[in-house]
């Protein structure tokens, strides 16, 4: 029955798309996210494209008046979303790496970083984006997490990357990406 056939094979069809739409819809902030970082093809360079999305977060951050609510508590959001991939990423296989290899301080130290990054994003949820307490704060983050980075990008990464095989910064590279994934 060919009539029934092409009724089929339609139906099939907008399934097919129904199928193909549920599946691509929910990823695509999973897509957008991991884009840049899987591209990086290496693990230091795709942390290096994190921090330099996050900084053009803080830039606009750092412009808006007291005024601006609404724009202080989306950039804020998008902040913490951000930061949270990365502190993952990072956490989870970076700093346990490098405390594997020997580099315990390094490890601790910025893992505690880490932890006053989180106590800043509390903060300044907690004192609301209309008081003149919260700029002040916001530039203190932007210090900590200015800090921080050029640390990792200048001294501990660098160096960490170069002590250790290519093949064993390729699993690095892998293990961080899938880690990333299941958070963004
Ligand atoms: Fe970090
Ligand atoms: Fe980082």
């Amino acid at each position: 029955m060919p009539h029934a056939n092409g009724h089929f094979g339609r139906l099939a069809t907008g399934a097919a798309l129904g199928l193909a739409a549920g599946l691509v819809l929910p990823h695509a902030r999973k897509a957008m996210m991991q884009a840049p970082t899987l591209a990086a093809g290496d693990w230091v360079e795709a942390l290096k494209t994190e921090h330099r999305m996050v900084e053009k977060l803080f830039d606009q951050l750092l412009q808006t008046s007291q005024t601006d609510m609404a724009k202080r508590e989306m950039l804020l959001t998008k902040i913490a979303y951000a930061l949270n991939k990365h502190a993952i990423e990072e956490e989870n296989v970076i700093y346990p790496a490098l405390a594997e290899s020997g580099r315990t301080e390094q490890s601790h130290h910025l893992g505690d970083e880490h932890a006053l990054i989180k106590t800043f994003i509390y903060d300044l949820r907690r004192i609301g984006s209309t008081t003149a307490e919260w700029l002040p704060k916001a530039r203190e983050f932007w210090a900590l997490v200015e800090a921080h980075v050029r640390e990792e990008e200048q001294e501990i990464f660098p160096a960490f990357r170069d002590a250790i095989s290519s093949d064993e910064n390729g699993t690095l590279t892998t293990m961080m990406n899938w880690e990333g994934l299941k958070v963004a």
